[in-house]
Order: C-alpha cells, then structure tokens, then sequence
C-alpha cells in the first residue's frame, strides 16, 4: 500500500506545512533517506512515523527549509536597535526590550541582531533575544553558536573579526558576550508558542516562514502574532509574507524599512497597503509611490544583472510590498536572485509562488516569465535528480517558451 497520500496529509495536519511540488519532492526524498537508515521500506517508515512509532524530528527537519545567513535583513534590524530599542527604553527606563524571532533556523537571525546591539552600546540586561524554531535539530546547533563561512556570507570582515572567533578548520563561533543576548527554544508556532510564550513583545521578526504555511494555520499564526505582539509593537516580515491580507495590522513604510503594526479598528483592505498605510498618518514614509511599480522592476533587473544582488532584492522586496498586481513578477524576480546564489530550494519556492499567481485575481506573469518560472524549478528537481517531476515541468516550459534553453538539458537527459 502507499502510504505517501496519507503522510501529505498528515504533514500537512501536524505540521501546518502547505504541500506544493517542491516540498512534497522533499517529503519523498526524507522518507527514503530515513527508511533506508531504519533499514525499513517506505512504506513501513511512513507508517511508523505517523503512527509515533519513530523519532519524528529527523523527519521533521528534513521537510522543512533551514536557509538562513546572518544580517541577512540588515536595514530592519539597524532600525531596530538605533531606532526602537533607544525609544522603548526611554519610554520604559529599566524594562528589558524583548525581541522574538519566529523560526531563527540556526540562530542567524537572533544572533545578528544580538551583534548589532552590541555594538550599538546595548547590554544583555537591556534587550533579550528569543529564538524558536520547530526543528529541535536547528535549535541545537544554534546553541553551540558555531557557522559556516557560507552562514557569514556577505559580511564584511571587520564585523566577523568583533563578533566570531574564527578557527583553522573554517568554522566561526559566537563571542560568549553576544550570546549572553540570545536564549532558544524548539516549538512549533502557532500551536506550542500559545501555551509557552507570554504576550508584549515589542519586536517580532517573522521571516521566511508563513508562505510555507497552509491557509488555516496562516491564520492561526496571524492571531497568534496579534496575541504575541505588544499594543505599540513593530513586527517584520519577508516581502512574500507581507503580501497576505492581515487582518488586526497595518503596514508602515519608514527609512526604507516596511513592517507591521496592530491597527485600532478591523479590518484593514490589504490589496492596496499602501493607501491602507495612508490613513495612519505619521507612520508613513511620503516618497512612496514616487517610483511607479514598473519603473522599481525595471531598475531590480537592472541590478540583477549587474550582479548586485542585494539591491535587486530589495527592489523586488518593494515591489512585493507596494504593488500587489506585480507580485508575481517580483517574486519571479528573487526567484533568480536565489538561483544565482545557488539556493536552487528557496528559487523553486520562489518560482512555484510566482506561478502560482497565474491562476489569481491579476494579469501575472508574461508566457515567457512563466517559462522562467518553470526551468527554474525543472532545473532544480533535475539538478536533485528527481527525474520524473523535473520531466512534467520541462514539459510546461516547453509550452510557454519552446526556445527556452532549459529545453535542450532535457532533450539530452531524456
Ligand atoms: C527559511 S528558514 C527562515 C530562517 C530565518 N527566519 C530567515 O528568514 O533567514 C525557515 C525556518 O522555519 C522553521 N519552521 C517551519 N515551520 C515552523 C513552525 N511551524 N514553527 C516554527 N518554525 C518553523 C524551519 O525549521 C526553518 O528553520
């Protein structure tokens, strides 16, 4: 009998985890792992897992996407702790600032920002860092405080030279005193941090993690999240994320730094953030919208193909947050960014994403940014060697663009 209908669901069920192609190729490629290690047939293994009959967190961190690298969203934490902490802090003299960072996979995202509060003159009494993540195995490792060269990619040398200790082997450890900062936890958010994390938080990063969801436990993390934040907190997420509609917040765009913040009345119209933002005021950044959503694609191109990919990210990132009808195309956009830095599992979420909006409410991608969308993904499953999937999505781009020259890797591998 096959068991791998029934563990989709089940993924889906116990985890909250939305089931798209790429990662149900990634729950067939842990249970074969896995089977194979318990010297079991797939079948057995599936069955033991959901029966709790096995250790479920080999598993567990298998299907779930780990890619993190430090300072990774740099101009949202610099406005964190040069801007908000010192704020909080006055308003509240003697409190500590207490950040949570939802799904910190490693420890990259708690512990940099950690270092640039040091170096902005903050203690350990004054500001505490949260780390959760679901997969126990992430937490674990974050706790040793130890990284790849690949995990500090990007940074510059004068900040790994403060914060690490750099030893022979290549490998880069945490300085005691920016641990001091950081505590982590394994949990599953929404379901375990309801019952394990006290509300008020005034700093909430979220990144990276609630495309991944399914539609009803999207909403259970946004009460969450609601619950979790504090009455005048700041919560920040990727640009994907920040494209769902958010009932209870609103969005705000200050110093080129978009977040999230609890509105007073309900509910908030989401596909123009923009104009919703408008009506709080203050909190906006006026110079948006100066830029047409066109011309902001046409300059993430640009930077795309210069090779300066931070900045073409960015672009794509505002695209995402202040045009909802582009997207797709924006999306499509950091779907090549990712390719191009060799993170071919975050290019295929990505790439499956952009296309997913084909069948939406807008004019989505062009036929040949849809055949764009498609090698992405064919390539990568092929490039994983899952031949079968990779064949039904060279199939599709070949129906978009049958010069595309993906094709001609899939005429020679057939
Ligand atoms: C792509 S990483 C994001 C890392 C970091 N936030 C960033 O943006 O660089 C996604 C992380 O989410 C974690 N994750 C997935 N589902 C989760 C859940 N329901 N609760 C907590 N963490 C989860 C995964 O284990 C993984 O480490």
């Amino acid at each position: 009998m096959n068991h791998l209908p029934a563990l989709l669901d089940w993924v889906e069920a116990r985890l909250g985890l939305q089931m798209t192609a790429s990662n149900q190729e990634n729950v067939w490629f842990a249970v074969q792992t896995l089977a194979k290690q318990a010297h079991l047939s797939p079948d057995d293994y599936m069955q033991q897992l959901m029966y709790n009959q096995c250790d479920q967190e080999p598993f567990i961190h298998r299907v779930t996407v780990h890619e993190s690298y430090f300072l990774r969203s740099r101009a949202q934490m610099e406005y964190v702790v040069k801007q908000l902490i010192p704020g909080f802090l006055q308003r509240r003299p003697g409190e500590t600032v207490r950040i949570l960072s939802i799904a910190c996979a490693q420890g990259e995202e708690p512990y940099s920002l950690a270092m640039l509060c040091k170096d902005a003159g903050w203690s350990a009494s004054q500001v505490e860092i949260h780390g959760i993540d679901l997969s126990a195995e992430c937490i674990e490792l974050a706790r040793t405080g130890c990284f790849t060269r690949h995990a500090v990619r990007g940074v510059e040398e004068s900040f790994l030279r403060r914060h690490f200790i750099a030893d022979s082997s290549g490998r880069f450890t945490i300085q005691a005193s920016v641990r001091d900062f950081v505590r982590f936890e394994a949990m599953h958010f929404p379901r375990e941090s309801l019952s394990r994390l006290l509300p008020g938080y005034p700093v909430i990063f979220c990144q990276n993690l609630l495309f991944y969801l399914t539609k009803p436990e999207l909403l259970r993390a946004l009460e969450e999240l609601r619950r979790l934040l504090y009455p005048e907190g700041w919560l920040y997420l990727d640009g994907a994320s920040s494209a769902f509609p958010k009932t209870g917040f609103c969005h705000v765009h200050k110093e080129n730094v978009h977040a999230f913040r609890l509105a007073a009345t309900l509910p908030v119209p989401v596909a123009k953030p923009v104009k919703a933002a408008r009506k709080w005021g203050q909190e906006v950044d006026q110079t948006v919208g100066k830029k047409s959503g066109d011309q902001l694609l046409h300059m993430a191109w640009q930077k795309f193909r210069l090779k300066q990919f931070p900045q073409s990210d960015h672009l794509f990132e505002q695209v995402l947050h202040e045009y909802p009808a582009l997207q797709a195309k924006a999306l499509l956009g950091k779907a090549r960014i990712q390719a191009d830095e060799g993170q071919q599992m975050q290019a295929m979420e990505l790439a499956e994403k952009a296309l997913a909006h084909q069948d939406g409410q807008y004019a989505a991608l062009t036929r040949m940014e849809a055949a764009e969308a498609c090698a992405i993904i064919a390539l990568t499953l092929h490039g994983k060697g899952l031949l079968p999937a990779a064949r039904s999505w060279f199939a599709l781009l070949k129906q978009f663009n049958p010069q595309h020259p993906a094709n001609k890797l899939f005429q020679e591998s057939s």
